[in-house]
């Protein structure tokens, strides 16, 4: 153990009030822990969508360029003013890491050569954090299997608690075969709870089939909304989480809801059944305006749904038990899959960040700041 001030690189973002997104490495002094805190060298970070949102906020990707050591890009000026609390502060990035804890405090010396997962400003070299903040991994796990430890695993069983909660019996999923899509289909089957998966392409519907998920609706058919009303038929789904949250998806949803609803009136009504339907939006992976169109009665309830706001209510039992299963289960049931590892560098580079922008099925990136050198 060194406890020595240790000098590394983190990742900030900013967007200026000029209109300009500013990518860029700073070096950053980490102090020497005290207490209860810990230094995690950080060895793999995973670059989710939520992340996306934070790291290019509404740059047009099309202006990119490097300036210097810095990769900059245009922010059409309309939207900075949605950005106004974030303007010209470099912001520190990456929501879960994982990495290994190389110092400590008094207080927190077993945690001394763990592996752990942790969160926030976790593109960077090294980390300060309290020991409470750091969730130790299986013995054996590599940085890159304990690198998503938090954010996709306890939303897919935040979204099954939710159910369970609200009396709902199946559910609906968009964008279905993302990371957190795929996990959910495993999370399903084990608990026996019916999943309507909707995805966007033939692929796709194969990868979900190939993971042994029942019903899957492929939005780019010309039956998809007929499929979906058949889907939501044969699992009485009244719940439904929508990661696209732009466009028309969520209210197709709800009107499928209604259309399987009205099946059992005995007579019309004209304001529709009375099934309530509960869609929550807890994704923009279309950030353009959600779109209701009416079709779907008076029996439903659109809200937004946030991981962290959820765990903020949740018993501190379940937030126990959801814990040890995603350790349990890390490499199985919430494994998940990157198809590049790059370092801070290179996250910096034009090609790269067009690549990890797209947020297409199979292409998530993962960072590892240990081969970033100062
Ligand atoms: N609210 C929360 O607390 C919370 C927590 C965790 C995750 N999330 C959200 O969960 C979602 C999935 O995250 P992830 O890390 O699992 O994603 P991921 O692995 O990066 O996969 C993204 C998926 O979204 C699809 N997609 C992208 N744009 C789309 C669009 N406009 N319409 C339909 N599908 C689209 C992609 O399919 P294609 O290949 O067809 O593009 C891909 O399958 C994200 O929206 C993320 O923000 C929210």
């Amino acid at each position: 153990m060194t406890s020595q001030p240790r000098k590394g690189l983190e990742l900030r973002s900013t967007i200026t009030t000029a209109g300009e997104l500013v990518l860029a490495l700073a070096e950053v002094e980490i102090p020497v822990p005290v207490e209860d805190q810990v230094v995690i060298r950080i060895e793999a970070a995973p670059i989710n969508p939520s992340d996306l949102a934070l790291l290019l906020g509404t740059a047009d990707l099309a202006t990119l360029r490097v300036d210097g050591e810095r990769t900059v890009a245009s922010v059409p000026k309309e939207t900075l003013r949605t950005l106004a609390a974030r303007l010209d502060q470099a912001l520190p990035v990456g929501n879960e890491g994982a990495g290994t804890v190389i110092d400590a405090g008094d207080q927190a010396r077993a945690l001394v050569g763990k592996r752990v997962a942790t969160s926030g400003a976790m593109y960077a070299q090294w980390k300060l954090a309290r020991a409470r903040e750091c969730l130790p991994l299986p013995d054996g796990t590599t940085a890159a299997q304990g690198a998503s430890a938090f954010v996709n695993p306890m939303t897919a069983l935040a979204m099954v608690e939710a159910l369970r909660r609200e009396g709902h019996k199946a559910l609906v999923h968009t964008a279905a075969a993302s990371n957190l899509g795929q996990m959910l289909v495993k999370i399903c089957a084990a608990d026996r709870v019916p999943l309507v998966n909707i995805v966007r392409s033939g692929e796709q519907v194969a990868l979900l089939r190939g993971l042994g998920a029942e019903f899957v609706v492929d939005s780019s058919t010309p039956s998809f909304r007929t499929d979906l009303v058949e889907a939501i038929a044969a699992t009485g789904a009244t719940l439904a989480f929508d990661a696209i949250g732009g466009g028309r998806m969520g209210s197709h949803i709800l009107t499928a809801m209604e259309t399987v609803a009205a099946r059992s009136l005995t007579a019309y009504n004209r304001y529709g059944s009375n099934v309530h339907k509960q869609l929550y939006i807890y994704g923009r992976l279309d950030p353009g305006p959600t779109q209701l169109d009416q079709t779907f009665g008076f029996a439903w309830d659109v809200a937004g749904f946030l991981v962290t706001s959820f765990l903020m209510k949740a018993a501190p039992e379940a937030i126990q038990r959801m814990r040890a299963r995603v350790m349990a289960e890390l490499t199985t049931t919430f494994a998940s899959h990157y198809s590049a590892t790059i370092s801070l560098r290179e996250a910096l580079r034009l090609d790269v960040i067009r690549a990890y922008a797209r947020r297409a099925t199979g292409t998530k990136y993962l960072i590892d700041p240990v081969q970033s050198a100062l």
